[in-house]
């Protein structure tokens, strides 16, 4: 069967089987930060954003997201430069050992979209859902700091650069456990 999805900004005509996991699909498509973890829906890696809402590929079929967004963390990328968010949590220690980052970027672009000035315990609950491994005492916190960067090419990118995006056009997040 073939899914059209709108991923990462680009219409794209995903070919798979009834049975198959977004996350297979994504991963055979080459998008690698769609992490294989538990395969229940629990760890989170596997996340992306799925009509700007984080959701566990591997618990979706692929036909799901038949004519819907979905974006990944490559779409943050289309330069070899980092997203702010991605310098952010470098910066400070959060990557933890990386298996989960690249969902747990996405969680945090999602929740700065929709709050960019967001309390510890926002935070909390939106890396909550795309981290079910670790054990968190930390502190987060998130300032501004610097503007994304410009010439994002992706749909998805586009709409970092919009006005009300400009308040969380940057941060400084800063994890401690
Ligand atoms: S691999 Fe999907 S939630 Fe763990």
């Amino acid at each position: 069967m073939r899914v059209s999805v709108l991923l990462n900004g680009q219409p794209q005509a995903l070919e798979c089987e009834p049975h198959e996991s977004l996350m297979a699909v994504l991963r055979r498509h080459g998008l690698w930060s769609v992490k294989h973890g538990c395969e229940t829906g629990e760890c989170g890696a596997c996340s992306v954003l799925v009509d700007d809402r984080i959701m566990p590929t591997c618990v979706m079929l692929a036909g799901q997201v038949e004519g819907r967004s979905v974006v990944t963390t490559e779409s943050l990328n289309p330069t070899q430069a980092l997203h702010p968010i991605q310098q952010a949590f470098a910066d400070t220690g959060a990557i933890q050992c990386g298996y989960c980052t690249p969902a747990m970027v996405l969680a945090a672009k999602m929740l700065l979209e929709r709050e960019p000035n967001p309390s510890e315990a926002q935070v909390r609950e939106a890396l909550s859902a795309v981290n079910q491994t670790s054990n968190w005492r930390e502190l987060f916190e998130i300032k501004q700091s610097q503007p994304y960067p410009s010439g994002m090419s992706t749909a998805a990118s586009r709409r970092d650069t919009e006005p009300q995006r400009a308040a969380a056009s940057s941060l400084r997040l800063r994890v401690s456990a």
